[in-house]
């Protein structure tokens, strides 16, 4: 069975564009691939190590999501990063096998820095300029043959690849270069037209909004800012509640397209079609996600069995590795 690595940084719930990107592949995958879930503490705190309080609590809010929408703890294991110090010794090693210019050149770390001025101001830490390093190490701690992700990631999976044929090549043969998974929806767009759904862009919907809220959201979304009335032809394609539409209406977009382009379709019957099928997709996730929520030895037992099943998996891969370093000494 191929192994599939992928996780989440615990900074705050999830939402669509994280069900669309990544989740919804690794619930599909999971009967496929022995799958493990980390949830990226170590990570989060390289942008938030000022707020331990906020990564601790997130912990489980993640792991709720990943149940809540499907996966199968019997299945697929999740773990909690920072209980796997093995991965931060890794990374130390890897990190002789990456150059500072490289790092800065990171597309998706670059944008991150620039949003981030508040936080670093005009100089980066060097745990968030390394934390595609970091990422290296925790998908090849487990030699992951595939990683489901969002568009967004794909700039890691490059690294790793190019960290992965440089430790081969010097040191001798050890690890798999990982592929990625992208879904269809890759990249989702946020409520205000912005060309993301973030946590800190405010834009996002989550998957434990109720109703109330997803409808509240779903009206004040943006549409195309050139149909004003009613029956204005519209164009979906500038439209973010047609975007939407792609992702929960599957069955409906040609009507919906057509019916917008020739104006006989206004916006908020458009829009609340569209809260209609985000609530019936959203609905029994969150009914599962408040089932589980006071469940809190059923979710520890989840984390420890992930512990479980990683530490050996860990152990094994940093004998393998001291070996072809030549660091093992008396073994
Ligand atoms: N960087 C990912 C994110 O921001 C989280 C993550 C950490 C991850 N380690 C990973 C994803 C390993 C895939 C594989 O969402």
């Amino acid at each position: 069975m191929k192994r599939i690595l992928t996780g989440d940084r615990p900074t705050g719930k999830l939402h669509i564009g994280h069900y669309f990107g990544s989740l919804k592949n690794r619930v599909r995958m999971q009967d496929e691939y022995e799958t493990f879930i980390m949830i990226a503490d170590v990570q989060a705190l390289t942008d938030n190590f000022n707020n331990p309080d906020k990564v601790r609590s997130n912990v489980y809010e993640v792991l709720l999501d990943n149940l809540a929408v499907g996966i199968d703890p019997r299945k697929t294991k999740i773990f909690i990063q920072s209980m796997i110090p093995e991965i931060s010794e890794l990374t130390v090693f890897y990190s002789n096998l990456v150059t500072i210019a490289r790092l800065e050149r990171n597309p998706t770390v670059k944008q991150e820095i620039k949003q981030k001025k508040d936080l670093f101001g005009e100089s980066v830490t060097y745990g968030f300029l390394g934390y595609p390093v970091s990422q290296a190490a925790d998908i090849t701690i487990l030699n992951a043959d595939v990683v489901p992700c969002g568009d967004d990631q794909l700039p890691m999976l490059e690294q790793t690849r190019e960290i992965v044929r440089k430790f081969n090549s010097i040191y001798g043969n050890t690890f798999n270069e990982p592929e990625p998974i992208i879904s269809n929806f890759p990249r989702v767009k946020g409520l205000d037209g912005s060309s993301k759904m973030g946590k800190s862009l405010n834009n996002a919907i989550y998957l434990d909004d109720d109703s109330e809220t997803i409808r509240q959201k779903v009206m004040g979304a943006i549409t195309d800012e050139h149909k004003i009335k009613k029956d204005d032809k519209g164009n979906p394609n500038n439209c973010t509640v047609y975007f939407y539409h792609e992702m929960f209406s599957q069955n409906d977009t040609e009507d919906i397209c057509n019916e917008c382009k020739k104006g006989t379709r206004g916006c908020v019957d458009c829009k609340r079609q569209l809260a209609d099928n985000i609530i019936k997709v959203l609905g029994p996730i969150r009914e599962k996600r408040m089932e589980l929520q006071n469940n809190k030895k059923l979710l520890d037992e989840i984390l420890m069995d992930g512990y479980m099943a990683v530490k050996p998996i860990a152990t094994e891969m940093m004998k393998k590795v001291r070996n072809m370093m030549k660091i093992d000494y008396f073994s």
